[in-house]
Parts: structure tokens; C-alpha cells; sequence
């Protein structure tokens, strides 16, 4: 796959947090990083003693971001201990759907390649958005 400098560069974050991951339960841990207004977020998954407590990589750069004041989600790369990476879990794509165009790119991968890319839309086709509130009829 011919992959841009920015994702590469995009990608080279979600390795780095992908190391920092609080995965002592499910020993799976997972890098997430994207670009907004042209800086790099990147999170890793930080697991509890609860399990439910656990906060995905996505959503831990998700908040990074909206919390520093960018609520811009652009060019995701995921990067998972698997084979050919995984995709985000339901909760991060609904969580992503707030904030991202549905043609956001999705870069699946692995520390040791990209292997696909795919869009939220095509992850999550019915995503629940402000617009579904404001259907309220009752
Ligand atoms: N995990 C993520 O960080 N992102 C996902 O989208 C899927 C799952 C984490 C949660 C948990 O710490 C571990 O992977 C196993 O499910």
C-alpha cells in the first residue's frame, strides 16, 4: 500500500502509544492516533480492575483532543497486536461519528505495516447523531 508521509507520520504516533498501553488483562494492547488542524493526537487503551472501566485507544485520543480544544477528526490510524490489525470496536466508532465526517479514513494496522483502509460510513452505516434527538415526539 503507497502510503503519504503524513500517514506514516500519523501511523509512527499510534506505534509510540500503542507501548504506553494499561493492558495487564487482556495483554491486547492498542495504539490509536489522527490528525486535527494539523496536529497529532494519539492514545493507547487503559484498562481497569472493573474491565467495563476500560477506555479504548480511539476514545483516549478522542478526548485528548476535544479536551486540548479540537474536535476535528482526520486520517485515523488504528494499530493492533494482530495479524493484519483490527477495526475500531462499536463504542469508538459511535464515539468517532460525533466528531468525524463518515468519509473519514480508517488505516488498519499492525506496528509492522498498514494492511487496509476503510471508511467510518462502511464500519458504522447507522451511526445515532444530534439529528435523531431532535426526531422526538413525545
Ligand atoms: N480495544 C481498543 O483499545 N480499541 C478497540 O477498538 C477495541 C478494543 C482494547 C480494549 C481492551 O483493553 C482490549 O483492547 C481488548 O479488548
Amino acid at each position: 500500500m503507497k502510503l503519504s508521509p503524513k500517514i506514516k507520520k500519523i501511523w509512527k504516533e499510534a506505534v509510540k502509544a500503542q507501548k504506553f498501553a494499561y493492558a495487564p488483562y487482556s495483554k491486547f494492547k492498542v495504539g490509536a492516533a489522527f490528525s486535527s488542524d494539523g496536529k497529532i493526537f494519539a492514545g493507547c487503551n487503559v484498562e481497569n480492575a472493573s474491565y467495563g472501566a476500560t477506555i479504548c485507544a480511539e476514545r483516549g485520543a478522542v478526548l485528548k483532543a476535544l479536551s486540548e480544544g479540537h474536535q476535528k477528526i482526520e486520517d485515523l490510524v488504528v494499530v493492533t497486536p494482530t495479524k493484519k490489525g483490527a477495526p475500531p470496536c462499536a463504542l469508538c466508532l459511535q464515539v468517532l461519528s460525533e466528531f468525524a465526517d463518515p468519509h473519514l479514513k480508517i488505516w488498519i494496522a499492525t506496528s509492522k505495516a498498514i494492511h487496509s483502509q476503510i471508511r467510518l460510513k462502511d464500519l458504522l452505516t447507522v451511526p445515532f447523531l444530534k439529528k435523531d434527538l431532535k426526531n422526538k415526539t413525545q
